[in-house]
């Protein structure tokens, strides 16, 4: 259904791109007029431009475009896109300051949810968990051997961090566990004393070159921009040191996938370890056939705890944008 200007509900009017889950669907419904977001499925262009019209307020998936066209054709109206993720690289930020639209993303809720995930992540490729579920299920599985399917030692070993924000510093603290050292590099600096937990051994890196050439494993943790696409091509592969894993679950972009796969093939690095990809849901011609990579559909916040929380986060930000309070979690604050 599409917002129509003879709404009489005295409520302000939402619109969903795409259901999302509860409690933040009901809890939608009792603070605006909502229209959309009646299936789980990612919205066509053509109804995205229609369903807008109108609208004070969008919340957004990272499934659809919102950019300046979508603005355009919700109208002078639109206050604020909040979108359901704590990455907004779907957004065209620049736009919406332009049009004085506030933009709002989820962050924290999600924290914990992709450091575990990316843990995950690391010690499957680490220890070969993909590939030996496989060889069990196809019957594969002989007999305990001294050579089965070795993998490399995770407890210990050095972990690179690109992009110590929340979920870097979650991911670190997660080491503090497996008794490793950590090294990092971060856009604003080395992390103040205090924010270093007891205990841990954290240590700042003025580049990421420098975090590339000592880890054994290297975890990216920053958001998709212009500065960040392929932030690691080629030749940061080859800084890496041979053996070494990749672990990716910020944005596929920052990822070279051609050179992954090429890196990979040529046995330089010891393995890779995927929630994104640079053109979602394709795969690079060649990733799908490497047994030393694990492969995930981008589910990096998919808990039914942490849904919950974005959900209920993204229409908070948008209640509190039309009502005009004070917003959790502003992108573009300047607006204000
Ligand atoms: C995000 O929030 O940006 C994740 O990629 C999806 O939850």
């Amino acid at each position: 259904m599409t917002a129509s200007a003879s709404d009489t509900s005295g409520k302000p009017r939402l619109f969903l791109t795409r259901r999302i889950p509860e409690p933040g669907y009901s809890f939608a419904q009792e603070a605006f007029s909502v229209t959309g977001g009646e299936r789980d499925e990612p919205l066509a262009r053509e109804p995205l431009l229609h369903g807008v019209a109108g609208a004070e307020a969008v919340i957004s998936l990272l499934t659809e475009a919102i950019d300046d066209a979508v603005m355009a054709a919700a109208g002078s109206r639109l206050r604020v896109i909040s979108n359901m993720a704590v990455g907004f690289d779907n957004i065209d930020v620049a736009a919406a300051t332009k049009r004085g639209i506030l933009v709002t993303n989820t962050p924290d809720v999600l924290t914990d949810a992709t450091a575990d995930l990316t843990w995950a992540l690391m010690l499957s490729v680490a220890r070969r968990v993909v590939e030996g579920d496989r060889m069990v299920r196809e019957g594969g599985f002989q007999l305990w051997s001294p050579f089965l399917l070795l993998g490399r030692a995770v407890a210990g070993a050095c972990l690179g961090i690109v992009g110590m924000g929340r979920i870097g510093q979650a991911v670190a603290r997660r080491a503090l566990g497996w008794d490793m050292r950590v090294v990092y590099t971060r856009i604003s600096g080395p992390l103040a004393a205090g924010q270093v937990p007891a205990g841990a051994r954290w240590q700042y890196r003025a580049t990421v070159a420098d975090v590339l050439q000592e880890s054994d494993f290297v975890s990216l943790h920053v958001p998709l921009d212009p500065g960040t696409h392929h932030l690691i091509a080629a030749r940061e592969l080859g800084l890496m040191k041979p053996g070494s894993f990749l672990v990716n679950a910020s944005r596929g972009p920052v990822v070279d996938e051609a050179a992954l796969v090429a890196s990979l093939r040529s046995g330089h690095l010891g393995g890779a370890a995927l929630d994104v990809y640079e053109r979602e849901p394709r795969l690079a011609v060649g990733l799908a056939e490497l047994p030393n990579v694990v492969l995930l559909p981008h589910l990096g916040s998919a808990t039914v705890e942490t849904r919950g929380r974005m959900s209920e986060l993204a229409v908070r930000n948008a209640i509190a944008a039309v009502r005009g309070e004070p917003v959790p979690h502003a992108v573009n604050p300047e607006v204000l």
